[in-house]
């Protein structure tokens, strides 16, 4: 009797853990909107009002400039703002967008470190942030990456050692450290 209380209890408590953790782990496009609109907010210069007006809630977040969303899914899949003067850090919430495989910040000035919880989207494919101001060095996390095929992370201001986690990225074809 006491081990089958024991074993309900344990079930209980597996699938309130279950529960719990998918709720917190749901994201949807609504995630997507306000990672964002996260990121957009640490945006300090937009000198050509490329984003200023276009993002915004009245249209729909897979409409936006820079913004592609994959239809299987209804989540955002890539995110190109390539050579639009824009000026700033960038967001730890962009970690949120968890089905982006493209993501092409280069041409910019973005500054600041590139955020650890970029390490966080599994799915990435290409990643070019070339020709920006970001500082700091290159963290080991980058080889957990394992779908990477591009990685650009020339003609910024890194420092330090190349993490010998690059050696993990299976895919790779294109790697500049320029
Ligand atoms: C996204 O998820 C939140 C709760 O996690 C929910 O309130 C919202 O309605 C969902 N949005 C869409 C578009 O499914
Ligand atoms: C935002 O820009 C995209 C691409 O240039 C355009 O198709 C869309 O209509 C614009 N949306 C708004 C609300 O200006
Ligand atoms: C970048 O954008 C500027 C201003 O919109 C334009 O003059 C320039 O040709 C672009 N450069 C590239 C490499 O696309
Ligand atoms: C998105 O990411 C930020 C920072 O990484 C986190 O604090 C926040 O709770 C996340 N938001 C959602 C809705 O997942
Ligand atoms: C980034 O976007 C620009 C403009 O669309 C494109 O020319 C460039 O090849 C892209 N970079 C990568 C690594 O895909």
């Amino acid at each position: 009797m006491v081990n089958v209380l024991s074993r309900l209890l344990l079930f209980l408590i597996s699938l309130h853990c279950f529960v719990a953790c998918l709720a917190t782990n749901t994201k949807n496009i609504t995630t997507d909107q306000s990672s964002l609109l996260a990121f957009k907010s640490l945006i300090t210069s937009d000198p050509y009002d490329m984003l200023s007006n276009n993002w915004s809630t009245s249209s729909p977040v897979c409409t936006w400039v820079g913004v592609t969303c994959d239809e299987r899914h209804n989540r955002v899949h890539s995110l190109n703002l390539h050579n639009m003067s824009l000026r700033g850090i960038v967001s730890p919430n962009l970690g949120n967008l968890s089905f982006l495989v493209i993501l092409n910040l280069s041409s910019n000035s973005f500054n600041g470190q590139f955020s650890k919880e970029i390490y966080w989207l599994h799915r990435l494919k290409v990643i070019s942030i070339a020709f920006n101001e970001f500082v700091g060095g290159i963290p080991e996390a980058l080889g957990d990456l394992s779908q990477l095929q591009i990685v650009h992370l020339g003609a910024n201001n890194f420092r330090g050692f190349l993490p010998q986690s690059i050696g993990n990225l299976r895919q790779l074809k294109s790697f500049d450290i320029s």
